[in-house]
């Protein structure tokens, strides 16, 4: 409630290095399912399916059906207040730096300029094979590599596959330099993203529709919608 969004609003003044955590519950507001709620991606289809590595190399009809159709839903949907709110709170020095596990490039879309992408980005094919980059249009109508005739897909980190090395350890420095993380719209329940609050040493915020298995590691856990709770925090900061 309010004592708790003014003390949220407290600690962020304070703080001299902020680093936010968002997951897919940063991005349901603009109309982009998330992955464990009740109308998640994950209860309507196998996550072991469409988004493995052995997805991608024994049912490629199938991977590239998933990831098309999510593609194609990203067109008709943009950032929302949130995200523009966290570009904001960047430029004015309130936070240091975004990693998040969406793939959507919101945050960057709505000016955040340090964002790491721990499970990379949709918006970026590259060749299986040669691992060359390849464009949307040629992954979307089906194309193999144009140099090498290999698979295209996603620059997304399937599930099994290593978070690319350079980014992971950036996000990983700046959690650990931060006096105040906020982990925004994320169930904490893939690993390695999900060990990062308890690497903070400094103060942690959780904001989330539902309970996580993580919510007595909190300072503070605000329970709402992403949008609206920045909305609010940002009018009583300004
Ligand atoms: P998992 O244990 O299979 O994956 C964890 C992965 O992280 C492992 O491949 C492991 O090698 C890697 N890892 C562990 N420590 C690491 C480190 N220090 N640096 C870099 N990588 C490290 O767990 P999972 O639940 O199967 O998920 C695997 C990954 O795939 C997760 O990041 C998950 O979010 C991602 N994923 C992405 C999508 C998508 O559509 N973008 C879908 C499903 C899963
Ligand atoms: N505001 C706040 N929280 C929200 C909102 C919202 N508008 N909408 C949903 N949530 C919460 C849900 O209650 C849920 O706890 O966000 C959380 C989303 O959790 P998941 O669906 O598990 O998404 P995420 O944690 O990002 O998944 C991690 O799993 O499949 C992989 O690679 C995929 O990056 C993803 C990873």
């Amino acid at each position: 409630e309010d004592s708790d969004l003014a003390r949220f609003s407290l600690w962020l003044r304070q703080s001299k290095f902020t680093v936010v955590l968002t997951g897919a519950g940063m991005s349901t507001e603009s109309g982009i399912p998330d992955f464990r709620s009740k109308d998640g991606w994950w209860r309507q289809i196998d996550p072991q399916k469409v988004a493995t590595v052995n997805a991608l190399e024994n049912h490629y009809d199938l991977f590239h059906q998933f990831y098309q159709f999510r593609i194609r839903g990203l067109e008709k949907c943009q950032p929302h207040r949130g995200h523009y709110i966290l570009a904001e709170w960047e430029e004015n020095g309130l936070i240091h730096s975004i990693a998040t596990q969406n793939v959507d490039g919101f945050h960057q879309q709505a000016g955040s300029k340090q964002v790491y992408e721990l499970h990379g980005s949709i918006r970026k094919i590259r060749c299986q094979n040669c691992e060359l980059p390849a464009d949307a249009d040629a992954f979307l109508e089906g194309k193999g590599c144009n140099t090498c005739g290999g698979k295209l897909r996603p620059d997304v980190v399937l599930f099994g596959e290593m978070l690319p090395q350079y980014t992971w350890n950036n996000a990983l420095h700046a959690i650990q330099k931060a006096d105040l993380v906020v982990v925004i719209g994320t169930s904490l329940q893939v690993y390695p993203v999900n060990q990062l609050p308890a690497i903070s040493k400094g103060k942690t915020v959780l904001i989330n529709a539902e309970s996580t298995d993580q919510d007595q590691m909190f300072d503070l856990v605000v329970r709402g919608k992403a949008g609206e709770i920045l909305q609010q925090v940002n009018e009583i900061l300004f």
